[in-house]
Order: C-alpha cells, then sequence, then structure tokens
C-alpha cells in the first residue's frame, strides 16, 4: 500500500518457478509490485517462491482456478515454457496450450488484464524444430485475440544467475575455448536477464503503448556476437575454435532422442535442438522496444560475465 492508501498493482506470473520466472519475481517484488505466481499444484519447484510472493495453485488447462487465480490482477506475464522434449506435444503444454486456455479466461472477463508473453526468437524460424513451432503457435494464440491488451517479447539467449544453458559455454569461453557448433562466422544475440526483468517492468508502466506488438530484445551489441567476439567479451586473450562436426551433433540429438523414448525423459539434445544449434545466425535488435517504452539494456556480456564468474581476467 502506498502513502495514499492505494494497493500496489498485482501482477499474476506464471512460470515463477523456472530460470527467469524467479528473476522476475524479485525484480517486481523489488519495484513495488505484488506478485501472484500461478504455480502447477505439483510442481516440484514450489520452494522457489520468493517471501511475499502470493502463490495460485493451478493447472493452466483448469479454466475455473485460473478465473479464480486472475482476481483482482492488473497484468499478467506469461513466463511459463517447455524447453525441452520430445516431441509436439511436449512443447504445446506450455507453450500453446496453456496460452490458449489463459486468452479464453481472460476474453470471458468484463475488464481482461493486459497480458505479456516472455516468447522466443526461436518463434521467428518455426520450421527449425518443435520448440519453435511451439512459441510461433503461442504467438498466433494470442494474435487471434483482438480483445486483449497483450504483448509479445522474443529474447534470444538470456543468461545470468540461476541459468545452465548458457553458463557452462561462457566458462568455456573464459578458458578461451569455443565449442562452435554452427558454421564459420556463426553469430547469436545474447541479453542478460536482469535486463529482460528491466524490460518487463518497462512493459508494465508503458501502458497502450506496446499494444498488439511483437518485440525483439537484445543486449544492445549490434548484429550479435561471433564466437571469437564472444570470448574477448568475457575477458579470454585468445580463443580455439573447436568445430563440433554437424554430423556428430546429428548422431547425439539422434540418439539422445532414441533414449528419451525408452528411458521416459524430456530431452534438451535432439535433432530440433541442433538444428536451432547449428543456424548460421539467431541476431536482432531491440529498437523498436526502446522506442515505446524508453528501456535500454545496461548489461553487456562483459559485465554479465563479471557477475557470473568475478573480476575479467588480463586481455
Ligand atoms: N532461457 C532462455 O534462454 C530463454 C530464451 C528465450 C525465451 N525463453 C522463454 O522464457 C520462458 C521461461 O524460460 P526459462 O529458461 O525460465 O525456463 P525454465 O527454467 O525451464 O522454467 C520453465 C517454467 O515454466 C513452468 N512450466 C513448464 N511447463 C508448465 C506447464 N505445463 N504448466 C505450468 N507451468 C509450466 C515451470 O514450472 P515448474 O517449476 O512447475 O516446472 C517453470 O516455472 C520460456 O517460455 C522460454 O521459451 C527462454
Amino acid at each position: 500500500m502506498d502513502e495514499t492508501g492505494a494497493q500496489a498493482p498485482l501482477i499474476a506470473l506464471t512460470g515463477a518457478t523456472g530460470f527467469i520466472g524467479q528473476q522476475l519475481q524479485q525484480r517486481l517484488l523489488a519495484d513495488g509490485y505484488r506478485v501472484r505466481a500461478l504455480v502447477r499444484p505439483d510442481s516440484p519447484n514450489l520452494d522457489r517462491l520468493q517471501p511475499g510472493c502470493q502463490a495460485a495453485s493451478v493447472y493452466l488447462n483448469d479454466r475455473d482456478a485460473l478465473r479464480d487465480a486472475l482476481t483482482d490482477v492488473s497484468a499478467v506475464v506469461y513466463c511459463a515454457g517447455s524447453v525441452r522434449g520430445r516431441g509436439p506435444e511436449d512443447f504445446a503444454a506450455a507453450n500453446v496450450d496453456g496460452l490458449r486456455h489463459l486468452a479464453a479466461v481472460l476474453s470471458s472477463l468484463s475488464a481482461p488484464p493486459a497480458v505479456l508473453l516472455i516468447s522466443s526468437l526461436a518463434a521467428s524460424r518455426p520450421e527449425v524444430s518443435n520448440y519453435a513451432a511451439s512459441k510461433a503457435a503461442g504467438e498466433r494464440v494470442l494474435g487471434e485475440h483482438e480483445n486483449l491488451a497483450w504483448t509479445i517479447l522474443r529474447p534470444p539467449a538470456v543468461y545470468g544467475p540461476g541459468d545452465k544453458e548458457m553458463r557452462p559455454i561462457l566458462a568455456w569461453l573464459r578458458r578461451g575455448i569455443a565449442f562452435v557448433p554452427g558454421p564459420p562466422g556463426q553469430r547469436i544475440s545474447l541479453l542478460h536477464v536482469e535486463d529482460l526483468t528491466a524490460a518487463v517492468v518497462a512493459w508494465l508502466r508503458a501502458g497502450t503503448a506496446c499494444r498488439h506488438q511483437v518485440y525483439s530484445l537484445d543486449d544492445g551489441h549490434p548484429g550479435g556476437y561471433d564466437w571469437p567476439g564472444m570470448a574477448w567479451a568475457v575477458g579470454a586473450g585468445r580463443v580455439r575454435q573447436l568445430r563440433v562436426p554437424a554430423m556428430l551433433l546429428r548422431l547425439a540429438g539422434s540418439v539422445n532422442w532414441g533414449l528419451s523414448r525408452l528411458l521416459g525423459y524430456a530431452p534438451m539434445l535432439t535433432p530440433g535442438k541442433v538444428r536451432e544449434l547449428t543456424q548460421e545466425s539467431w541476431v536482432c535488435d531491440n529498437e523498436a522496444f526502446t522506442r515505446a517504452t524508453g528501456w535500454t539494456p545496461v548489461v553487456d556480456l562483459g559485465e554479465g560475465a563479471r557477475r557470473m564468474f568475478g573480476a575479467k581476467r588480463e586481455r
């Protein structure tokens, strides 16, 4: 409550227990918002909710429970996502179906709150993988709801505290070793999770300016990074680029996918993931979002690596 007695806006957050969601909880609470995390009742990660964060125990396909969980909510941030799986059905639950239920429930409200979808740069190339296709399908679900004030953010690879994907890659780069999965000259854009959470707050403050817009976001490094550029940014003097043969990656992806079917786990490395990893580039910029909201990224890769690993080595 502020000094006028008004309550702080209440933000409903899905995916609050994930890598990005945990940082979002912290950021929103620190910026004075109230947060209601919509968590699945059987989530193994309920201990990841911050003190001060309300928990609404709800499956995203339970529309009645969803409607209850959205009571008094000012805005919804949809950060639930499936990032690994064997086939389209594994990605659909969080990336498409949950959104469909949420959009239907929001549409049934007399004054629906605005909704922000954390999508992915991968949605720009749905043909590449089941993950990319599911992120594009989720975006289309929102696009079908003209009546809702939706906005879509498409981050590239996100890194920062709690991330398990980029951290080992950056750690090897600091040692001067790049395992390059794609063609020579491969380039990727990056975003520190702190800048992503700041972008969400900027969206909340921007009101209607971002309605029905799809924005990419990056850390402001023009044209993304190639592997030597990334190594330089994280403080490695020289980098040895070790090309991972595409054949080997494809074989590993197929074997892992097959094993996951036999043993029943959700695989990260699959033929689709290999196609993602071997794209020539995943590059974007943030100009449109900056124009709309005034948000600018503040954590470049050098600063992000310093926060992750400590002081830079001598260049
Ligand atoms: N990390 C990146 O580099 C990156 C880049 C671009 C876009 N994104 C997008 O950002 C979002 C969050 O990514 P992340 O890296 O934070 O993923 P994460 O760590 O795997 O977290 C996923 C979150 O989604 C929840 N979730 C998964 N399936 C669900 C379902 N069926 N119903 C309800 N909740 C479900 C998980 O809840 P439980 O704790 O219950 O499992 C968890 O809170 C995803 O949509 C991803 O596509 C991520």
